[in-house]
Formats: structure tokens, C-alpha cells, sequence
């Protein structure tokens, strides 16, 4: 094997696993500078001299006008020589075969020069025969995705992954999906592809059926106290958001002791612990009663509340989270007992109370969750380095026309992005104005709201921007129901109370929709329980106990939100 002048004519271009021929007017600079640094590598075959190694030298030297050229002469036939050359193209450490070249040149050395996947094992290109079988693979992948591979935006083992999955569509999701990301790995992808995997099995079994509303009614409104969420199962919401009723006297909660305010919340909390789904969240919005007991003219004290929740809903799994302050800013109110003047006492200064608690709990469990809704539903960099701050600045509502207690929107709105997917359920379950459906529905999830004051019907049509025309229309007539007149109303009580081994005294609320026609599922009764004692005052009875004082009263007409 020496090395011998040959004539330009007598060679011919042969079998190259390299496709790219990248940096040729470099290299021709080189050859006429310094002449050929390396001899071509040939084979004779006849009268001709094919190349193993040299191809693109070979077409410089050619358009250099050379008539002659060295050469290497190897003692190989046709087959071992496709082997050869890509054992010199691989040596080129500064041009190296890209993954779709060395895909290419096994399948040519399959197909073309006759080579078994066990002689290509023997010759050292893989470890294994999964590994040949993966290579392949990649010449399997769209054209766009080989070229993503050969310039190295997408790794090889990355590609064996995608190429793995057969459907084409689920294919073009995970190459869409991980072209998008910043940081890449393996795993990464690995994870995605099962979790689109999982997500088109998901999309098949997702329950998708909307709980419906009495006719007469506002989409996705339940005019009903939210301690009965019959429209819902168990454990199937997502997302909770609710600003239960303060105990402050507001023009809802009027004439309700402390005392009744408590017993509320041990109605309704632990209904709506029940109705979460295992890895749902539930954000309360509440603050703490200040001047408590001043209206038994003891000295005043804050009344704590956040215990209250926490330990309602422990029971059902339900973990604080986490808590934001809600600071609403009003750096100056108009009122006697936080202005300063020479009648201020010292050691008696009064804070302004301008902050809220979010209570942000989460029930035991995992949500099954799609992974292309878990990328569209992220918030952003930005959003999160905003939100990521346990305190919230965010002004409240200022003029409080329809409802004294409205929110501000972009609380629930960054509830919502923050603990809900696309598309999922988040429910109010103590819906004043409607402020948080507007928000789900403007994020494109689904939303829901119980209230039991049946005077913020219009409020919350307007928030919506509902019409009487828009409202639930009486879908089948033959399942309306019974017409009830007065008479036959209190004999529909008369038998519950019956069958349910009660008197009229065991009563203690009863929910009727008000309609015309009405069946006798809709009507429903609060019972005492067996242990419990009738409450002298009656459910709504006025007590003396412990309602918010004036100043209460003033900063919350003027700002509570
Ligand atoms: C603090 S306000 C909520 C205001 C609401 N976040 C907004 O932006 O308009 C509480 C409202 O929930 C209603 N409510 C309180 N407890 C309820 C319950 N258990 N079920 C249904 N409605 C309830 C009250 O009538 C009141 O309108």
C-alpha cells in the first residue's frame, strides 16, 4: 500500500457517508496554498480508481486544473470500502458525521452493500442492536425534524424518543412541544412524551357534562346557599375561590351574631372541603374581625379567623398552603380613630386596617393532569415574579354601588391563573356580584357561583353582561314537574317531615326555588340534628353578641372589598 501519482482521469468519486459537503472554497484556499496535505484514498476496481476518502479534495484539485493527484491505492472491494469510508469521515474530528449521516450511511450499508445488523455490531457501530434499530429509526422522523437532528437542535437520543411514538399527530406535538422549551434533556423529553401519551388518554375519559341551572337562572348561578352543592359530586372541582361573609353587618349579613356567624361556616367550609378534588385548591379571601366584643363594652380585641378555616377543613385533608396578604393600599382614611390629633392618646394608636388574608389550601391528593394543558396553562417569568410575593398589592373597589363586598378582578384572576388549568371548573361559593365567573370565563375556564340573595340576581347579570333573553330557557317540558299551589306545597312538607320521622319543630330551614312549577326534589329541608337543641333566637334571631363597632362599620362601607 504505497503512495502513487494517478492520473485526474482514471479516478471516479465513490460511495461517501457525508452528505454536507461544507467549506469547500476554504479548502480549495488551503490546496493551493500548501498542495495536498493528505493523499486520497482509492480503490482499483478495473481501470478506474474509485474513492474511499477524498471526494471533495478530488473536485477541488479537479477545478484546480490538476492533472495528477496522490493516492493512496487500498486492497478493498466495494463493500469493505463503504465501511473504510466512514471510518476515515468519523477520524475528521473537526467535521464530524452528524446523527442523520451515520443514519443514512447503516441504512446504505444494510441496504446497498449487503452488511447484517450483527456484522455491523461486529464492526463496532453500536453496542447493541436497539441502538442500530434507533439509529434507523431517525430516517423515519419528518424531513424537518432530520434536519433539526442533523444541526443539533435536537439530540439524536432525543430523536430515537419522538421517533419511538407512532401516531404522526402525538409525534407533532412532542416535536412541537420540545422545540419550544429553553432547557432541554433527555428526561425531559422522555417525561413529555408519557405525558402526551397520558393526555390523549385523558382527553378521552375527561367527564365533561355542566351542571345545569333551574330554568329562569343564570348560567352557571346557583341561587342557593352553597352548604348543599348537590350540582357538583364529590371531589370534582379544581378550584375554589370564595370571600365568605365577613361578620361585620354588611347589608347581607345584617342582625347575625358572631355566634351564627361561626355556626354558617361549620355549614358550608367542610361542603366545600367535599366537593374539591384530591389536588384541587381552595383560596379564601377573609379578614379578621377588629373592635370584636365592643358591643358588650369590653375593651376591643381582634377577632382571628383564619383558625377557623384552617381547622374546619384539616379534617378533609384540606392543607394550608400557603398565605398572601392582601394590601389594598388606602394609605389615608377620613376617620376619627386612626387620625391623629391633640386628643390622640398616646400608647392608643389604632392601625388602619388596610390588608386582607388569601388563604391559598390544597387537598391531599394529585391531579392527573395533561401535559400540553400543563405548558398552555403556566403563567408566565414575569407573572410568577410578581405573584411569587406573599404580599399583594392590588387596590379594592372603590365605589361599591351594587355590592358592598366586590373584590377586585384581578384577585381572582391571578387565583385563577395560578391554581387552575385551561378549561377547568372554578366555582364561587359565595358569589356576591359574580366577580370571579366574569374572570374564569375571560380565562377560558369554566365558572361557577352559588349566592344565596336572591336581590344580586341583576347585579351579577350585569357583571356578566347576561340579558333576560339569555337566561336558563325550560328545556323538556314533560320533566317540569308538579304545579304546586299553597295547599299542596304544605302537604309535599307534611309527608318529608313524615318520612323522615320529624316534626314541624326539627325544621330549620327550607329552600324552595321560587317558580311556578315545581317537583318535589327541588324543595329542600335543613333538619336539626338528633343531639342538637332548637336555638332559642331561631336561625336568623337577633343576639346582642359581638357585632363589628362604628369604626368597623365605617371603614368597611368605605373599603372592605
Ligand atoms: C363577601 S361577599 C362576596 C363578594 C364577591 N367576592 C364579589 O366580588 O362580588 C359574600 C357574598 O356571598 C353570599 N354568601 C355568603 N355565604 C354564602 C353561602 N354559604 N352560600 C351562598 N352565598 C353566600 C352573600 O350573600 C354575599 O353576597
Amino acid at each position: 500500500m504505497g503512495v502513487k501519482n494517478i492520473n485526474i482521469n482514471l479516478i471516479v468519486e465513490g460511495y461517501s457517508p457525508r452528505q454536507n459537503y461544507k467549506g469547500k472554497e476554504e479548502l480549495k484556499g488551503s490546496i493551493e496554498k500548501e498542495g495536498l496535505l493528505e493523499p486520497l484514498l482509492v480503490r482499483k476496481d478495473g481501470n478506474v480508481y474509485v474513492i474511499i476518502a477524498g471526494n471533495r479534495r478530488f473536485r477541488v484539485v479537479k477545478e484546480l486544473g490538476w492533472k495528477a493527484v496522490e493516492c493512496i491505492i487500498e486492497d478493498a472491494d466495494e463493500k469493505a470500502a463503504a465501511h473504510l469510508s466512514y471510518l476515515t469521515n468519523s477520524e475528521d474530528l473537526r467535521n464530524n458525521l452528524n446523527p442523520i449521516e451515520v443514519a443514512l450511511h447503516l441504512k446504505e450499508m444494510r441496504e446497498k452493500f449487503g452488511y447484517s445488523v450483527q456484522d455491523l455490531l461486529d464492526l463496532g457501530y453500536a453496542k447493541d442492536d436497539q441502538t442500530i434499530y434507533n439509529k434507523l429509526n431517525l430516517l423515519k422522523l419528518p424531513e424537518d425534524v432530520q434536519e433539526k437532528i442533523a444541526e443539533g437542535t435536537i439530540t439524536p437520543t432525543e430523536g430515537y424518543r419522538i421517533a419511538a411514538v407512532k401516531d404522526s399527530d402525538l409525534q407533532a406535538k412532542v416535536i412541537d412541544t420540545i422545540s419550544g422549551l429553553k432547557r432541554r434533556s433527555v428526561r425531559k423529553t422522555e417525561r413529555i412524551i408519557k405525558n402526551l401519551i397520558d393526555s390523549v388518554n385523558y382527553g378521552k375519559e375527561a367527564p365533561d357534562q355542566p351542571p345545569q341551572v333551574p330554568e329562569g337562572d343564570i348560567p352557571g348561578v346557583f341561587f342557593h346557599d352553597s352548604s348543599h352543592m348537590r350540582e357538583f359530586e364529590d371531589e370534582t372541582i379544581p378550584l375554589i375561590i370564595v370571600s365568605p361573609n365577613y361578620g361585620v353587618g354588611l347589608e347581607y349579613e345584617k342582625e347575625v351574631s358572631f355566634k351564627d356567624h361561626k355556626k354558617d361556616l361549620e355549614k358550608y367550609v367542610p361542603e366545600w372541603g367535599r366537593k374539591l378534588m384530591p389536588g384541587g385548591y381552595l383560596c379564601i379571601n377573609f379578614g379578621d374581625i377588629h373592635n370584636f366584643g365592643t358591643k358588650q363594652e369590653t375593651e376591643p380585641e381582634i377577632q382571628v379567623m383564619g383558625q377557623f378555616f384552617q381547622e374546619l377543613l384539616r379534617p378533609l385533608s384540606i392543607r394550608l398552603r400557603d398565605i398572601k396578604i392582601w394590601d389594598k393600599g388606602m394609605t389615608f382614611v377620613n376617620n376619627r380613630q386612626v387620625s391623629f390629633n391633640d386628643d390622640t392618646k398616646h400608647t392608643s394608636y389604632r392601625s388602619l386596617h388596610n390588608f386582607e388574608y388569601i388563604y391559598i389550601l390544597k387537598k391531599d391528593g394529585k391531579r392527573e393532569v395533561p401535559y400540553d394543558l400543563e405548558l398552555k396553562s403556566r403563567i408566565s417569568e414575569q407573572e410568577w415574579k410578581e405573584w411569587v410575593t406573599g404580599i399583594w398589592r392590588i387596590d379594592p373597589v372603590r365605589r361599591q354601588k351594587d355590592h358592598p363586598a366586590q373584590f377586585p378582578e384581578e384577585l381572582p384572576r391571578r387565583l385563577i391563573k395560578m391554581y387552575s388549568y385551561e378549561g377547568d371548573i372554578v366555582v364561587d361559593t359565595a358569589l356576591g356580584s359574580g366577580t370571579t365567573i366574569k374572570v374564569a370565563l375571560e380565562l377560558g375556564r369554566r365558572g361557577y357561583g352559588y349566592e344565596r340573595d336572591t336581590r344580586y340576581k341583576p347585579v351579577i347579570m350585569k357583571k356578566l353582561g347576561i340579558k333576560e333573553e339569555d337566561l336558563k330557557k325550560p328545556e323538556v317540558e314533560e320533566d317540569r314537574g308538579t304545579p304546586h299551589t299553597i295547599n299542596e306545597f304544605a302537604k309535599t312538607i307534611g309527608d318529608m317531615l313524615a318520612e323522615n320521622n320529624k316534626t314541624p319543630k326539627d325544621i330549620v330551614s327550607v329552600r324552595v326555588p321560587l317558580k311556578s312549577v315545581l317537583s318535589r326534589d327541588e324543595i329542600e329541608i335543613d333538619w336539626l340534628n338528633d343531639d342538637e337543641e332548637p336555638d332559642p333566637s331561631g336561625p336568623t334571631g337577633t343576639s346582642e353578641l359581638l357585632r363589628a363597632d362604628d369604626y368597623e362599620n365605617e371603614m368597611t362601607s368605605q373599603e372592605v372589598s
